[in-house]
């Protein structure tokens, strides 16, 4: 078999951490025959740079032909005065609306070696492993009307509109009772169908979605505001948590900060199944940006940009036992005493982002 990659590292820290994921993929497939094959384009500012455009026509292709895109990081200060349409963050827009990437996929996991570094308690997070399904191309990001009124005397309106249809809904149900089947098997649905009407066909077509097809996976229900509290509270009641587009961004931040750095977060944008193949387009990125601050001074910890690579070797190519082994990898080189300078703790060695790839590439 044959499996293709895209990178697209993109800007400031993106090149240095997708270095080792290249490293990883190397080693896969000079040790493993994991037959990998990689192409590699530009994105966000050195895109900008290079043609004008925070991505190329050819290389939206080569993302739309690939099994899965490996995406680093976009932005930095040398373009905060490109022209708005091709700003950075244009090309990972663009990305997301072309592959129609739907569902974001959003871990929260609490490595051992990191437990203390929470601002929670260590028995309130460790051991701690839950996913966060967010909607992400409908919603009120995207409903029309979105305008500013003047209303003539001296006021003005903002709109936004929330608008979900039934297949929209359908569809992340899906995604997130299908990922439960590999997990714990339990869904929380959030939404405020106490205030809202999208939150009502929400909750209705979640439920009816869970009763036909994934009556085996547990539901349950939570309003958005309680559901946020609650994983603050006590969030190893969770397994997967799914929710739209607007709870699901601030969901999934309060989620990360549970376990710590920006540094160790990764995530996965998946789209619909191909009808004739059944594959999923698929976009795998870490949480964070380009880290101007850091970035070209070899420091940055690249284990955001290798956990979202073993997302992908879950999501895209079913290979479990090699992203649980990654995965694995990582838990063990912290456990070393490992750690990059954003995740410094008392009486940890400190690495460059070539000593971590190399030693999670070892381990
Ligand atoms: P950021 O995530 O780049 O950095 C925030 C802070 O976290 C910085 O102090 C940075 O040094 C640190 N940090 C982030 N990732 C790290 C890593 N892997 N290792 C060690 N430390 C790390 O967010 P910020 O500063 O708000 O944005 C910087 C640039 O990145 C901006 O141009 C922004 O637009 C862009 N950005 C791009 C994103 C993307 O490509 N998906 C997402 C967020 C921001
Ligand atoms: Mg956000």
């Amino acid at each position: 078999t044959t499996r293709s990659l895209f990178l697209l590292p993109g800007d400031g820290i993106g090149p240095e951490t997708m270095a080792e994921v290249a490293k990883l993929i190397d080693h896969m497939n000079a040790k493993e025959g994991a037959g990998f094959v990689t192409d590699q384009g530009l994105v966000g500012g050195s895109a900008y740079d290079a043609h004008g455009e925070a991505i190329s026509d050819a290389d939206m292709d080569k993302a739309m032909a690939a099994d899965a895109v490996l995406f680093g990081a976009v932005g930095g200060p040398k373009w905060d005065d490109v022209p708005y349409e091709q700003r950075p963050e244009a090309g990972l827009l663009r990305l997301r609306k072309d592959m129609a990437l739907f569902a974001n996929l959003r871990p929260a996991i609490c490595y051992p070696a990191l437990a203390d570094a929470s601002s929670l308690k260590r028995d309130v997070i460790e051991g701690l492993d839950i996913l966060i399904v967010r909607e992400l191309t409908g919603g009120v990001y995207f409903g029309e009307p979105k305008e500013i009124t003047d209303l003539g005397n001296g006021q003005k309106r903002g709109v936004d509109t929330q608008v979900y249809d039934t297949f929209e809904i359908e569809r992340i149900a899906g995604v997130a009772f299908e990922l439960a089947r590999t997990r714990s098997n339990k869904v929380c649905s959030m939404e405020k169908r106490n205030v809202m009407k999208s939150g009502v066909l929400w909750n209705e077509v979640v439920t009816a979605t869970h009763a036909a097809h994934y009556a085996d996976v547990e539901l349950t229900h939570m309003l958005a505001d309680a559901g946020g509290m609650q994983l603050v509270r006590w969030p190893k009641q969770f397994d997967v948590i799914v929710t739209d587009n607007l709870f699901g961004d601030m969901l999934s931040d309060v989620a990360a900060m549970l376990t710590g750095s920006l540094g160790m977060l990764p995530s996965a944008s998946l789209g619909a199944p191909d009808p004739a193949t059944g594959k999923r387009k698929a976009l795998y990125e870490p949480v964070h940006g380009s880290a101007p601050d850091i970035a070209g001074k070899g420091i940055a910890n690249p284990i955001a940009m290798i956990a979202s690579f073993a997302m992908c070797l879950r999501y895209s190519f079913a290979m479990i036992d090699e992203a649980v082994r990654i995965e694995a990898a990582v838990a063990k080189v912290l456990d070393d005493g490992l750690r990059t300078g954003d995740i410094m703790g008392d009486g940890a060695r400190p690495v460059s982002t070539a000593e971590m790839g190399d030693a999670i590439v070892a381990a």
